[in-house]
């Protein structure tokens, strides 16, 4: 139901007793109709799987998300139908934490503005003074998968690296090279550079807020590439106003596609549409992971 890689196509393909298509950009009743002809489907982050669309399906059986994030589909609505959701939470960890740390270097040594001062005709090698990562401190929130990938990155910078996440154990934290702090309000003084890589819940949605932002030390730059609506939009654009923050580097935002935001053009902002997971390697990942979870599901029963 989205663009999904070829390697994924192929392995669908060579599994000999499943007939496929690839329909995408649906949304609606032509979603609707489209889910009811199916036993399985497969998508990324693009379509929106609504409990509408699946309202009177008796056909879907399983759907594979291409990815991580499974808040593009109502699981509830999928799990009263009986439908099976699953995904694939390690194809593109190293390709979302090596855009994490892509966000944080651009941001901290100016390279879009310096770059469109040079297409503008400009010199400007004052303006553009940047900053070290190295001897910094960063807070990560969430040590999963993608969090601990980012945590080992910023090691090798030389960053210290502060985590909290209330479901990692506390004693593979040293290992790690991390600090656990108990809370992010512990944190949030500390850090330099403050990075998310949590689900978008109800305990995550607008956990960084105003109150957040005050407490956090004056001029950290705060980066995004887990889901919109984990930091509060209208208190990043505070925080930058009042100079609390010097940067702000997303990926994600709480509605997408997005092309229009109070933060875009900013001093400091820095944005890139959802492109964590865009890598050959990645996609390649997550397609061929995705396309087993169905092969195994149809021709075994097997639920990863
Ligand atoms: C994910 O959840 O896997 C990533 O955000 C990438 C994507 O949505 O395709």
């Amino acid at each position: 139901l989205d663009p999904l890689s070829q390697d994924g196509l192929d392995l669908l393909e060579s599994a000999g007793s499943i007939e496929y298509e690839v329909r995408t950009g649906l949304s609606g009743q032509a979603l609707r109709d489209t889910l009811a002809e199916f036993d399985g489907a497969i998508c990324r982050s693009g379509v929106k799987i609504t409990a509408e669309a699946l309202e009177g399906n008796h056909r879907l059986r399983a759907i594979a998300r291409a990815g991580v994030g499974t808040d593009n589909i109502d699981r509830e609505a999928a799990t009263r139908h009986g439908i099976v959701v699953m995904n694939t939470p390690g194809g593109n960890t190293i390709s979302t934490a090596e855009h994490a740390i892509t966000l944080m270097l651009a941001m901290s040594r100016n390279v879009h503005p310096a770059y469109q001062s040079l297409l503008e005709g400009r010199w400007d090698r004052k303006k553009y003074m940047g900053s070290q990562l190295a001897g910094k401190t960063l807070g990560i929130v969430g040590l999963g998968r993608i969090g601990l990938s980012v945590a080992k990155r910023a090691r090798a910078f030389e960053m210290q690296v502060l985590g909290y996440d209330p479901f990692f154990p506390a004693s593979r934290a040293k290992e790690q090279g991390i600090e656990i702090c108990q809370s992010t309000a512990e944190m949030l003084p500390l850090v330099d550079y403050l990075t998310v890589h949590t689900p978008l819940n109800d305990e995550t949605r607008n956990m960084i807020g105003l109150e957040q932002i005050e407490q956090i030390k004056k001029g950290a730059r705060l980066i995004n590439c887990a889901r919109g609506g984990i930091y509060n939009e209208e208190a990043l654009v505070a925080g930058l106003k009042s100079g609390q923050l010097a940067g702000v580097a997303l990926d994600v935002y709480p509605n997408e596609p997005c092309t229009e935001s109070p933060l875009f053009g900013m001093p400091g902002v820095l944005c890139t549409p959802h492109l964590g997971a865009s890598t050959e390697e990645a996609q390649t990942n997550v397609a061929v992971e995705a396309a087993e979870l169905l092969i195994d599901f149809f021709t075994t029963g097997a639920i990863r």
